[in-house]
Parts: structure tokens; C-alpha cells; sequence
């Protein structure tokens, strides 16, 4: 019998950004055409808890968004998390109904890797109802396939890489260091907290269609050594230029995507050149960008104070995040409801 089970997971900031769906597989086995490096981030988190039950007459999903009453899932999202909850029904035999209450510590949909937490504390929590003895790759390759590919480095602890692989066995994500390897620090900095316009799977679906793709995926070849180089040899200056470099080509090909995605807003400007000028006073803190205008700020723990109280005076700075490197996803004994 399932048991009710809850999982904690992070979102991560990706160093080395997946976008795109290697040409020839099937969308379904989320398979990237390039490989991704990210780190966790302590204070991004969804807590889901799942129970499958007799008592349920009908499966029902709730998730509770950041600073809002909880709201009954439907429509697309309630699909995509069902076909997930189907995979682990399937595997373990089961035709029980569900019940799953998540919960955000911060704004889902503005660019903060929500579905990264939520898919990889979701399939977690799976597991542990049917108290799955899976190894750490497994539960990497199951996350991966629900539906956020970035998910799959969540579930490792600290830094990591999601490695291509050559088919749905051989795509997952491995540890680069653990998460106390490096004093870094991620300030989130919401410029604009709403619901955004496209979502990564609609980017990842359309960017091929960008005359730059191709050559970002050669640039990555470069790029990723030198990423996991500059993590391991605790180069800020170094890693600031790439994932700068990273995030500018990442939205270098959405916007020139057809039809053309543009996440930035004048906020997301403000912050890039907040960061410039602050750089030229000796503070290092270097920008990276996911799906959305606000901006993570890669700094050394040691300055983050410092450019968070200076970034809050910007005009169009809505309200910060201060993150640490941190574990990945765990299973934890405080259920939701
Ligand atoms: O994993 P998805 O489908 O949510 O896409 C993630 C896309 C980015 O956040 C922009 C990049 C990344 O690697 O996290």
C-alpha cells in the first residue's frame, strides 16, 4: 500500500542553460541538445505532498502560490502532473486516486525555475509513497521525464551537470562539488512578479527556428569545460564572463526565434547596468537570466549584502531573494495537509 509521503526541493540557477530539444528525439524524452550546469538555491523551494487513497473519488491538485490562498489545479497543468503521477501508478501497479498539496516559497512563473522545484519535489514525493528504492541517477531520469528537463539537476545536491546522454538512460545530472564547495550566492531579483508571457517548454519547442542556435551549441562546447573549470577552481571572474555570456545567447535565440520571444523588461536592463557599474568599483556580481525578466545576481557571500542593499534602491527592483548553495530534494516527515 502507498503510503503519504512529502518531498523538499530547490529550484536551481542554471550557470549553462538548457534550451532546446536535441533534433531527432521525441519531445516526451526530454532529451536537451545541450548540456546544462547549475547550482541549487536554498531559498526557492516547493514542498509537495501526495497521497493516494480509497477515500478520493477523483485525483486533486493543489498548489498554494507564493503569498495566495491554494488553488485547485486544472486544465494543462493538472494533465501535466497527472501523466507524471500515471508514470509512477504504472510502475508500482496502482489505480488509486491522489491527492497533491505543493506549496512555493517564492513567485511561480516569473523565471525562478518553479517547475524545476516543483517536478523534481513531485516525483520525489512519488517515490517515496511507493517507497521506491531508486539511486540517485534513476530518480535523475525519472524527474527529468516529468516534463521539466531542468528538474533533474534539483534532485542532486549543490553543483551539478546534466549530461546530453545519447538516449532517455543516458540523460541525467551528476554532481560537480557539494553545495558547501563554494561561498557563491544567488540574489534574486523580481522586476516583475506575474505570470510570464511564454513558457521554457513553447522556447524550448521553437529554438531551433533561430539563425544563432547552431551556433550557440557549438560556442557550448567551449563554454562547458570551462564552466566546470572555473566551479572548480572557484573562479568568480572567470564564471561571471561565461554565464553572462551563457544568458545573453540563450535570449539571443529566443528573441530571434520565430515567432520571437522577448523576456526582458526595463527592469532586467536596469539591473544588467547596475551590474556594470558596480563591477567598475571593484564588487563583483555578475547576471544570469532564465525564462523571465529578473535577474540572478552571482556574487561571493561576502558581498552579497552590500549589492542587495544597493540593487533595492532601483527603481523597478520589486524585492529580492538571498540564496546559498544548498542540497537537493528530500523526502521530510511534515506533511502539508
Ligand atoms: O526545464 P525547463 O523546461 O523548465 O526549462 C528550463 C529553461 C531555463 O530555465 C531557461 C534554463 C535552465 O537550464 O534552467
Amino acid at each position: 500500500m502507498p503510503v503519504k509521503a512529502t518531498a523538499i526541493s530547490p529550484a536551481n540557477i542554471a550557470f549553462i542553460k538548457y534550451w532546446g530539444r536535441k533534433e531527432g528525439t521525441e519531445d516526451k524524452d526530454v532529451i536537451p541538445s545541450n548540456g546544462s550546469i547549475s547550482m541549487n538555491i536554498d531559498n526557492c523551494y516547493t514542498v509537495t505532498t501526495t497521497e493516494f487513497s480509497s477515500r478520493y473519488k477523483e485525483d486533486e491538485i493543489w498548489i498554494q502560490f507564493f503569498g495566495q490562498n491554494p488553488q485547485r489545479v486544472t486544465g494543462s497543468q493538472f494533465e501535466r502532473v497527472i501523466a507524471h503521477v500515471n508514470r509512477f501508478r504504472q510502475l508500482n501497479n496502482c489505480d488509486l486516486k491522489i491527492k497533491v498539496v505543493s506549496e512555493n516559497s517564492f513567485p511561480s512563473d516569473a523565471g525562478i525555475a518553479a517547475s524545476a522545484s516543483g517536478f523534481s519535489a513531485l516525483t520525489m514525493a512519488l517515490a517515496g509513497a511507493f517507497k521506491m528504492k531508486l539511486k540517485l541517477k534513476e530518480l535523475s531520469i525519472l524527474t527529468r521525464l516529468a516534463g521539466s528537463g531542468s528538474a533533474c539537476r534539483s534532485v542532486i545536491d549543490g553543483f551539478v551537470e546534466w549530461r546530453v546522454g545519447y538516449n532517455s538512460e543516458t540523460s541525467y545530472a551528476i554532481q560537480i562539488a557539494p553545495p558547501e564547495f563554494w561561498d557563491l550566492a544567488d540574489l534574486v531579483v523580481v522586476v516583475k512578479d506575474e505570470k510570464k508571457e511564454f513558457s521554457s517548454l513553447h522556447g524550448h519547442s521553437v529554438a531551433h527556428t533561430s539563425p544563432f542556435y547552431k551556433r550557440r551549441l557549438e560556442l557550448l562546447k567551449k563554454r562547458i569545460p570551462l564552466v566546470r573549470k572555473a566551479i572548480n577552481k572557484k573562479d568568480l571572474f572567470l564564471l561571471g564572463e561565461l554565464i553572462e555570456e551563457d544568458a545573453v545567447e540563450l535570449h539571443l535565440v529566443a528573441m530571434s526565434s520565430k515567432p520571437p520571444i522577448f523576456y526582458w523588461n526595463e527592469g532586467t536592463m536596469e539591473v544588467i547596468h547596475f551590474l556594470r557599474q558596480i563591477r567598475k568599483n571593484g564588487l563583483l556580481g555578475y547576471f544570469t537570466i532564465d525564462a523571465g525578466p529578473n535577474v540572478h545576481i552571482i556574487c561571493l557571500q561576502k558581498d552579497l549584502e552590500k549589492i542587495d542593499k544597493e540593487v533595492k534602491r532601483l527603481k523597478n527592483v520589486l524585492f529580492t531573494i538571498k540564496n546559498s548553495p544548498c542540497v537537493g530534494t528530500r523526502l521530510i516527515s511534515k506533511h502539508l495537509f
